[in-house]
């Protein structure tokens, strides 16, 4: 076994012995920027117990540093938290090679786990709440089924105050550090918003069940310890309230305009709409998408309260990147929005009808008819456009003050 990785020690008795993934660039069309890491963690106690497992591909980087502390067939238990491939992906092997007592999951996490690898393993079923011992210490588990799969489940280490929180709280980002106060807020805070916006987003009623119960629970945590990206020591109250405020998605002045263009009509459009919520007092943020990716629109639409799409008619359908992000938005269930839809076209014209119907599917509230110009927008479409820009302002401030 390679010695090039080392275990870093998170507390007195828990280690982080997961990888990094410098490279990953795409995770399931969620643009990964800054790459990512799979976080495992061993605790030392009697029954010395791993936390959940990485990638496939990274298992010698796992299994590197968790013989930097002690030989991995020296592991009683394993507990994997969510099925998902980027934490279970070597549990398999890891079961081959320590051959642990008990491999604990949620029920669904059972089922999950041999409908994925079709296996003859004995996984043990855990439920809401209960506990395990480790001997001298122990782990208390709570279902968080559909944060963001059905098998989710956070464990929770008392005499450490680790609560190991699997997908939840965390971000794609990789890095050298491991701890949130080592890293720019600048960074955690974007990285941590773009990963709710992306895969937490559609869960957010059950963020807030789960956040309700935690409070209920008054558990003391020294440690947000996440399956990816840094673990939270210093910013845990503030991570605790940004989910709750992304799950509530209070209204906000805040505006995004997305759209493409073939001959530069339905950018002048999206332009005189910017101006006119811009004018009246709205947050406006355009994003062309030639060259905004859809997981960053996403982002951008975390704090927003209206949607405004923009696209011309190409071969009597919308354009290609629009029809893209709007399939993506509408899978992350995004609410309590306002819109309208734009855009030029040549003869036929269909496109600001099919968004408009991808809005209301959406179930975005239109706040007016779409707006289409024939070819080259005249100055009294631009007109029209600039006032629709007005009118989404004053809804907005509207709904700001409560008043709708
Ligand atoms: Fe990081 Fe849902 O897997």
């Amino acid at each position: 076994m390679n010695n090039t990785f080392s275990a870093v020690k998170i507390a007195d008795h828990v280690y982080w012995v997961g990888a990094i993934d410098w490279t990953l660039r795409d995770f399931h069309g969620y643009l990964t920027s800054r790459g990512t890491t799979y976080n495992a963690y061993l605790i030392l106690a009697d029954k010395i117990t791993l936390i959940d497992t990485v990638k496939a591909p990274y298992k010698d980087e796992m299994l590197s540093r968790i013989a930097s502390i002690v030989e991995p067939q020296r592991i009683t238990y394993v507990v994997s938290n969510h099925s998902e491939m980027d934490h279970s992906g070597c549990l398999p092997d890891m079961i081959e090679l320590a051959k642990p007592e008990k491999v604990f999951a949620s029920a669904m996490g059972v089922k999950a786990l041999h409908d994925h690898f079709h296996w003859d393993h004995e996984i043990i079923s855990i439920k809401d709440g209960e506990s395990v011992s480790l001997g001298n210490m122990n782990l208390r588990f709570f279902e968080t089924k559909m944060l963001h799969w059905p098998d989710s489940m956070f464990t929770y280490l008392p005499e450490e105050q680790v609560l190991f929180s699997q997908d939840g709280f965390g971000m794609h980002l990789a890095s050298s550090e491991r701890f949130d106060d080592e890293i720019s807020d600048e960074i955690l805070y974007f990285e941590a918003a773009k990963y709710y916006a992306n895969i937490i987003l559609p869960f957010s009623p059950i963020v807030t069940r789960t956040l309700d119960k935690l409070l209920k629970l008054n558990l003391p945590i020294n440690l947000i310890a996440t399956d990816h990206g840094p673990i939270w020591r210093k910013g845990i109250q503030k991570i605790v309230d940004l989910y709750a405020k992304w799950a509530r998605h209070d209204p906000s002045n805040k505006c995004v305009i997305i759209y493409d263009t073939m001959w530069q009509s339905t950018r002048k459009m999206t332009q005189a709409i910017a101006e006119g919520a811009a004018a009246a007092g709205a947050k406006v943020k355009v994003m062309p998408l030639s060259a905004s990716h859809r997981s960053d629109v996403a982002v951008e639409m975390l704090d927003a309260s209206a949607l405004l799409v923009g696209s011309p008619t190409i071969n009597t359908g919308i354009f290609p990147t629009v029809a893209d992000v709007m399939t993506y938005l509408d899978g992350l269930k995004p609410s309590n929005l306002i819109g309208a839809a734009f855009g030029s076209y040549g003869w036929s014209g269909e496109a600001v009808r099919i968004v408009e119907d991808m809005l209301a599917e959406m179930r975005v509230e239109l706040v007016e008819k779409a707006i289409s110009a024939k070819y080259v927008p005249t100055d009294g479409i631009l007109a029209q456009c600039h006032s629709l820009g007005r009118l989404v302002a004053e809804k907005l401030k509207q709904r700001c003050s409560g008043t709708t």
